[in-house]
């Protein structure tokens, strides 16, 4: 079961699991609009782009169409 880091803690996910489940499971959002409003996963298929997050350092990832893997680390912009 990879162990990954999300905004600072670890969780254990299941194999296979997305990224963007992983944030849903733990209660993350993904990003904040700029009006300051909480954004997460709607489309679930790489479209919407509203599931961005920083994954082992690179933005703009689309948690979506990413899969955990053992030691990753993922940030939102979210508060
Ligand atoms: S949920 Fe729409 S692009 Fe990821």
């Amino acid at each position: 079961m990879p162990r990954i880091r999300l905004n600072g803690t670890l969780y254990d996910v299941p194999a296979q699991t997305s990224v963007a489940a992983a944030l849903m499971n733990a209660g993350l959002t993904a990003r904040q609009s700029i009006e300051g409003e909480a954004r997460g996963p709607l489309c679930g298929m790489g479209i919407c782009f509203e599931c961005r997050v920083t994954v082992d350092g690179i933005a703009h990832e689309r948690g979506c169409q990413m899969l955990v893997h053992d030691g990753m680390e993922v940030t939102t912009d979210a508060p």
